[in-house]
């Protein structure tokens, strides 16, 4: 089957761990990508650690390590943690790669036989003792403003006022405190503005948010400003073809490592990537948070333009995490790591609360812990879970452990589930997985619903084969339920296809009844969460 839709994710830094606001955006994507399996199609799904830049070069000499050990333990960390949330990459790759360096080459080459490079000469901040130039947020200094010390490159935690970097009283490096100088170097700039059109009408087919659209006037109105994609030595990154001491600025390589993932996979699967990126029918779908949309929608496709390839099919935006109604904190102890929060709780209750909670705007989405041990416990174990447990038990212990078939009322239920579930299809491709969840959810309740009025447990007293009727119904509601909870639940809906020995059913069953089908003795499927287990992930 040809591949209809690739998808990415935005790569991580191979800096830090992952954490509960990485996790939106690769949760978000996996649910769509397996979404899109669900329903038949082909999706891939890529991503990668973004691996160069002045921050990690100078993480790896803090840490005594040379980069390339850095990245490496990194990229270990990252993937293992990732893949423990069940989130399912083709492939998970970094942009240090030598299939990377050669497509950023090329692409910049390809720009500047087309005219769209051009050099300056530019000032910034050196410091003499580190030997470099020093990047804004590696300088501090007094807030111009109000006066306060220590204060960051363009804005005070005090007063929140903003100022340019160059405003700072008595700025110093913060690697060695030293002040710094003014320094001149020659730059190479991007001309984004040249490709102001084709930006435009490129946007103009991706049918983008209302919220975004006016950010990007806004842009727009203020004109484009061309870009800056060089970086001068020490520098962790590709060096830029026929310079010295002149390397690529890790924002021009990082989308390019997209492109090189895709490529690494195509290069193991025996397949062209250039079916994928240049030509043919596959739709790139971008997942990204609000404060990357510059690149994206600017930096990138102007970039992709200029080189051959084909500009993607949308891009999507989602909103940033708050802990509590708050940004996520070392000191309030809310900057939780995904391996701390997976020392505690189930990866798979954090893929349904995000899911319950993304609408596909771009809207913060906020994790409060009563609100996610709600939510958790009400939803997945007293509506989901509760169906399995219910009807198990009494199929197995006293009805021979046999679907039969359901009775007529069943017969209009599982009707009714099949006609209204399908509205979650268009809810999970628009990314509105809170309105999927809302679907599903309800229809859970009108099963229980059904079984509370049903009664299986008194009439199994007076005749086996109506409560074996009505667990019958029960149990394929739960069937057609746990499909569609699938893209969000993958373990959780596994074990219910194990329990119903029904491995292989799929989105195409639903239509059918499964009956006169023995079933597997009910395993518990999900444990309650306690308010004070919730509350351990917090340090
Ligand atoms: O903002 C970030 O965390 C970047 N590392 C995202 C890069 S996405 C892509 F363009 F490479
Ligand atoms: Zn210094």
């Amino acid at each position: 089957m040809a591949t209809s839709y690739l998808a990415t994710s935005a790569l991580p830094y191979a800096n830090g761990p992952i954490h509960m606001g990485h996790l939106v955006e690769y949760i978000q994507t996996d649910i769509w990508v397996r979404f899109k399996k669900m329903m038949g199609e082909s999706a891939l799904h890529m991503c990668a650690d973004d691996a160069h830049g002045t921050p990690i070069m100078l993480s790896a000499k803090a840490r005594g390590m040379t980069p390339e050990e850095l990245i490496k333990d990194i990229h270990h960390q990252h993937e293992s943690d990732l893949r423990a949330f069940g989130v399912d990459f083709d492939d998970y790759y970094t942009t240090h790669s030598e299939e990377n360096k050669v497509l950023a080459s090329d692409i910049y080459l390809k720009a500047k036989e087309k005219g769209a490079i051009y050099t300056k000469v530019i000032e910034q901040a050196y410091c003499n003792s580190c030997a470099m130039f020093l990047p804004d947020r590696f300088i501090k200094g007094t807030c111009p403003k109000c006066g306060e010390a220590d204060q960051y490159g363009d804005n005070c935690e005090r007063c929140s006022g903003s100022y340019a970097t160059k405003d700072l009283v008595t700025p110093y490096c913060v690697s060695c405190k030293e002040a710094p100088i003014t320094k001149e170097s020659e730059h190479h700039f991007f001309a984004v503005s040249k490709y102001e059109e084709t930006i435009k009408t490129w946007l103009d087919t991706i049918k983008v948010t209302d919220a975004i659209k006016n950010k990007l006037d806004e842009w727009f109105k203020d004109g484009l400003r061309d870009w800056d994609i060089s970086r001068d030595a020490p520098y962790f990154g590709f060096e830029i073809p026929g310079e010295e001491n002149k390397f690529f600025y890790v924002w021009l390589d990082a989308p390019v490592g997209y492109i090189a993932t895709t490529q690494h996979y195509c290069e193991k699967n025996g397949l062209n990537v250039n079916d994928i990126w240049k030509d043919g029918d596959t739709e790139i779908h971008h997942f990204i948070g609000k404060d990357i949309l510059y690149f994206h929608t600017l930096f990138w496709p102007a970039m992709l333009d200029v080189s051959g390839y084909k500009l993607p099919s949308k891009v999507n935006v989602h909103g940033f995490l708050t802990i509590g109604g708050k940004k996520m904190s070392k000191s309030r102890g809310t900057f939780i790591t995904a391996r701390t929060y997976l020392d505690h709780l189930s990866p798979e209750y954090l893929r349904y609360y995000y899911a319950s909670k993304l609408t596909g705007g771009i809207d913060d989405i906020d994790f409060s812990f009563e609100d996610f041990v709600n939510k958790v416990n009400a939803d997945i174990v007293n509506k989901v879970v509760n169906i399995g447990s219910r009807l198990g038990a009494i199929l197995a212990k006293k009805c021979g452990g046999k679907l039969t078939s359901p009775n007529e009322e069943g017969v209009e239920l599982l009707n009714s589930i099949r006609r209204d579930i399908k509205s979650a299809d268009t809810a999970y491709d628009t990314l509105n997985t809170h309105e999927a969840m809302r679907v599903i959810i309800s229809l859970a309740e009108r099963v229980n619903k059904y079984v509370d009025e049903q009664e299986p447990w008194a009439k199994v007293k007076v005749s086996q084969d109506e409560a074996a009727a009505i667990c019958t119904t029960g149990l394929n509601a739960l069937l057609m339920l746990s499909v569609y909870l699938s893209p969000v639940l993958p373990q959780l809906t596994d074990g219910v296809f194990n329990f119903l020995n029904c491995e292989n059913y799929s989105r195409a069953d639903i239509e059918t009844t499964i009956e006169d089908h023995p079933i597997n003795p009910y395993v518990h499927l999900a444990q309650r969460v306690k308010l004070e287990d919730a509350q351990k992930i917090q340090n």
